[in-house]
């Protein structure tokens, strides 16, 4: 049985961890296919698709563009590949859903908003959050004035490795700790993680920054401005955190900055509780977010993990009164559904996705200026930002070997 009966036929690149959930959009669709896969490790390509029923597995990725019968390809490979392999899609004429972060560099998201156009094909980052339901009841919410005038934001999110099955080395960590388990009625949480996903991350000049305030922090960057618009300035800092001896993660980290729409604020923090236990079927990272009007407030209270799954996904406090808001899917996974129909329907209606190359940039741009306010200690315009080339760095490590 084909997974997808429709005739836009897309090829998934890279059948890693986050494959599994690009998966759920070709499920009953009557508009695309997910006709092949290609991966470099053959191997995994082969037992991925026999796992989800997908007729062809390529060779090469050459083979897949040169296939008259595809239309489009999602790629879903580490990110230093993101810029090359989408200039060589547009260049045969594929239509590109490229995963988060949209590529390594400002110059790199040029290269790829040009080559699409030259093409005439889409080009759409794939950046789930924005399509979480929870996140999108807020936003109508918020956007027909529910709770006021917009007046701030507050995110806040943390990981957690007690019982994860994704956290490296974490049940060294909790023994370490003198946690047991057992004795606390906690069952394994998370789901399994190749540690090889972490090789590539680790080097940041092939991952471009930190895991947690630029790769995973690309979602809350590009929620923010879906909630309140384009952003003015950045504040930052970002120290670090050993997760095992020898390597660090980029946290805690305090973002603070200002849109552009008038005296409207924000602050993000992160941090590692690294004993804290959170229930999730994904990642074991927890997202709340604080909207505030001037009239009310709103949270979202999950997203990736539901650590707290007897309070509501939405809550509103206005005139007195706190409702809460339960009647909506809230699984993680149900905003890749929508963000992969997105996909396919701007093929099919011939329309510009909801996250476009343009609107990946500045996504990016906002994640870059961050870390880059970190290193210089200064607040940054990102109207007059301009990004540097990250160095190559040899080894496993990169610079997450050290503190930087
Ligand atoms: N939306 C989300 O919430 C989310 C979550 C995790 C990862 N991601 C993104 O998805 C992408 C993949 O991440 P992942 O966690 O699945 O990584 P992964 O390391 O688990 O998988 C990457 C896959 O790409 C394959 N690959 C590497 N080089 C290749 C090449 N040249 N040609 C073909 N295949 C190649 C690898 O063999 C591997 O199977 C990244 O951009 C990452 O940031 C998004």
């Amino acid at each position: 049985m084909a997974l997808g009966l429709g005739d836009i036929k897309i090829v998934m690149v890279g059948c890693g961890r986050i494959a599994t959930l690009h998966v759920l959009g070709y499920e009953n669709n009557s508009d695309a296919e997910l006709y092949g896969v290609y991966d470099k490790d053959k191997k995994k390509a082969k037992a991925f698709a026999e796992e989800h029923g997908i007729r062809k597995v390529y060779d090469s990725y050459e083979e897949v563009l040169a296939d008259q019968a595809v239309d489009g390809v999602e790629l879903l490979v580490p990110h230093f590949l993101h810029c090359e392999m989408t200039l060589q899609a547009c260049e045969a004429k594929k239509h590109v859903s490229v995963q988060k972060p949209m590529a390594m560099n400002l110059a790199e998201c040029d290269k790829m908003i040009s080559a699409a156009a030259k093409n005439g094909v889409k080009l759409k980052v794939y950046e789930n959050f924005v399509f979480y339901p929870p996140y999108r009841l807020a936003k109508k919410m918020f956007d027909s004035g529910e709770i006021g005038d917009p007046v701030s934001i507050r995110y806040k999110m943390n990981t957690g490795s007690l019982g994860s099955q994704n956290a490296p080395a974490a049940g060294a960590r909790a023994k370490m700790a003198g946690v047991d388990m057992k004795a606390a009625g906690l069952e394994q949480t998370g789901w399994k993680v190749d540690p090889m996903t972490w090789a590539w991350r680790m080097n940041d000049s092939l991952s471009g920054g930190g895991p947690l305030v630029f790769d995973d922090g690309y979602h809350k960057f590009s929620v923010i401005i879906d909630m309140f618009g384009d952003v003015e300035k950045v504040s930052a800092w970002i120290d670090t955190t050993q997760v095992v001896p020898g390597l660090y993660q980029d946290c805690p980290a305090m973002i603070m900055w200002k849109h552009k729409s008038g005296k409207q604020y924000g602050v993000w923090d992160i941090v590692d509780s690294r004993d804290m236990y959170i229930q999730s079927k994904y990642y074991c990272c927890d997202e709340r977010m604080e909207i505030t009007g001037s009239r009310g407030i709103l949270w979202v209270t999950r997203c990736t993990a539901t650590m707290m799954p007897e309070v509501a996904p939405v809550l509103m406090y206005k005139d007195g009164k706190l409702t809460e808001y339960w009647d909506m899917p809230s699984d993680w996974g149900d905003s890749f559904i929508d963000s992969t129909l997105d996909f396919i329907d701007s093929i099919k209606n011939d329309r510009e996705p909801i996250l476009t190359g343009e609107r990946g940039r500045e996504v990016l741009k906002f994640s870059l200026a961050t870390m880059d306010s970190a290193k210089q200690g200064k607040e940054i315009y990102l109207d007059d930002y301009e990004d540097k080339k990250l160095k190559k760095r040899k080894g496993f490590f990169g610079a997450f070997g050290k503190h930087w």
